[in-house]
């Protein structure tokens, strides 16, 4: 595969050009946030303690054969037991904030409020937040990090209904109510795409499902839903006592045209970013999904025989009630594609999430591949995802809530040079797309810990620290980028 790159030397900060510029000294704002990630499911284990309810990531792990070697997140990090020695590395990292999410089921057992809270799920976020706050670390908050309570996918089919939205919106309020003193920064959901793709299209997540060409657009539109009513709520209800902001954490890989001179390659890019980010940010920033969903969809619905679009329409309403629904955005990087148009668009029998997209991704063999199969270190993508964000929604206060590198290496390996590589070139492409004007103002390095990676199991590992899972006690060792990106979080950046 030979791709034609431009490399011809355009100005320094000009993202529109092919030229990826040259490292960049200089420091963050004064204030810039720099934290790092978790989330419940992967960390936390104990998914049976203390009359925590079943997730449907409980189920999907203990089916054989769903997970790489059968891996479950059962004891996973320990992180429920382990927490303070957790917020101790980050203590030694001098974090700002840490970014992890309440498990559903762990503090409402069956997903539904009403038959019964879980008081002692409630204490151990309570005491989490507490100590994170003595530590002088912010807490960022994810109400939705793929967990849902098992009983709400046996009894409505999960995201696939619309009552999902009121059952979501009361665990919302039950974290506003409970956590919200302490808490100013909530995120609804994260990163919707692979719930609803993964979870609905592939079924390579949980709940499995493989509802082609529908379920995904049918999880998307209650998520969008889910999501504006809880902003809402606490809009009216939580806001002028709390203080708070309530976004959404979207992931966004970037896609580039192959061929920068080539209508087609630019068309099938745009494609593939507005039907990744922007499935959820353009009706979450201007109320609607974006025309060329509209167009696709549409188009391809018809060509199946359909009498209607497999994309769900809002009602005029409902656009009113979504857009503007986002007081900060989320964004989970971490890698880009090159795209061009499908040279065999697909006729009436297919119908899926990917067939509608009429794409191609490739990647560039000379990228670096850090051993796992989907993720290259390609910096510039990043700039130009955060320009594009910055263009397209108005330019809103950005918090990057994953960004960071995996290996798939099973030994004890805490030399992690390549890691800091990718850490010293995305976090100096977001340093210039500061400067270019973007309004980001924090980071999460993804993740603090090694922890369980979905249907990767535990052979893919993401921690600044590595943890040794075959340890029952699940000892965490620094990796050398610890000793790094502490000393970008102490110099605020890249000083000359
Ligand atoms: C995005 C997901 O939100 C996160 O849970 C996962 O670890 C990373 N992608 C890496 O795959």
């Amino acid at each position: 595969l030979v791709l034609v790159l431009c490399l011809s030397s355009a100005e320094d900060f000009d993202w529109t050009k092919n030229d990826h510029g040259s490292f960049y000294y200089g420091t963050f704002p004064a204030g810039f946030s720099w934290g790092a990630g978790s989330s419940a499911y992967q960390t936390e284990g104990a998914w049976d303690k203390d009359g925590k309810g079943l997730s449907i990531w409980d189920v999907f792990s203990h089916k054989k054969g769903k997970i790489q070697q059968n891996d479950t997140g059962d004891s996973s990090c320990e992180g429920y037991h382990k927490f303070k020695d957790d917020v101790s590395l980050m203590k030694e990292l001098k974090l700002n904030h840490y970014r992890f999410s309440i498990s559903w089921p762990r503090i409402i057992p069956t997903g539904i409020k009403s038959d019964h809270i879980n008081e002692k799920g409630i204490q151990y976020y309570d005491e989490l937040i507490n100590h994170l706050l003595e530590s002088k670390i912010t807490p960022i908050v994810t109400l939705y990090h793929w967990d849902l309570p098992q009983v709400l996918q046996e009894k409505y089919g999960g995201w696939q209904n619309i009552t999902m939205v009121n059952h979501f919106n009361e665990f919302a309020n039950l974290c506003f109510e409970r956590f919200g003193n302490r808490v100013k920064n909530w995120i609804t959901f994260n990163n919707p795409w692979s719930v609803a793709v993964e979870g609905y299209e592939t079924g390579e997540h949980a709940p499995g499902l493989r509802l082609r060409g529908t379920g995904a657009y049918r999880a998307a539109h209650h998520i969008i839903k889910a999501h504006a009513k809880v902003w809402h709520s606490y809009d009216t209800q939580w806001r002028a006592k709390q203080k708070g902001l309530v976004g959404i954490s979207l992931s966004g890989d970037w896609g580039e045209p192959v061929d920068i001179s080539n209508q087609k390659d630019i068309e099938a890019a745009e494609r593939y970013v507005q039907f990744y980010l922007g499935w959820f940010a353009t009706p979450i920033f201007h109320g609607d999904y974006p025309q060329v969903m509209k167009d696709f969809i549409g188009r391809k619905s018809v060509q199946q025989g359909l009498g209607t679009s497999r994309l769900p329409t809002f009602s005029p309403q409902e656009k009113s009630y979504i857009k503007g629904t986002c007081d900060f955005l989320g964004i989970g990087h971490f890698t880009t594609r090159y795209i061009t148009q499908k040279s065999n668009p697909s006729g009436r029998s297919s119908g899926s999430y990917f067939t509608d997209r009429d794409l191609a991704e490739l990647v560039d063999p000379r990228w670096p591949d850090p051993g796992s199969e989907w993720l290259y270190s390609v910096p510039w993508g990043f700039r130009r995802l955060l320009n594009f964000v910055k263009t397209q929604y108005g330019n809103p206060m950005v918090y990057v809530t994953e960004n960071g590198v995996s290996e798939k290496m099973l030994c004890t390996e805490l030399c992690d040079d390549w890691r800091i590589q990718y850490y010293k070139d995305y976090i100096n492409e977001m340093l210039k797309a500061i400067k270019d004007g973007a309004n980001v103002k924090g980071y999460t390095a993804w993740s603090l810990l090694d922890k369980f990676e979905w249907d990767e199991g535990y052979s893919e590992r993401f921690g600044l620290y590595y943890v040794d899972f075959r340890n029952k006690n699940k000892p965490r060792y620094p990796k050398a980028s610890v000793q790094f990106y502490k000393r970008i979080i102490s110099s605020n950046g890249f000083p000359n």
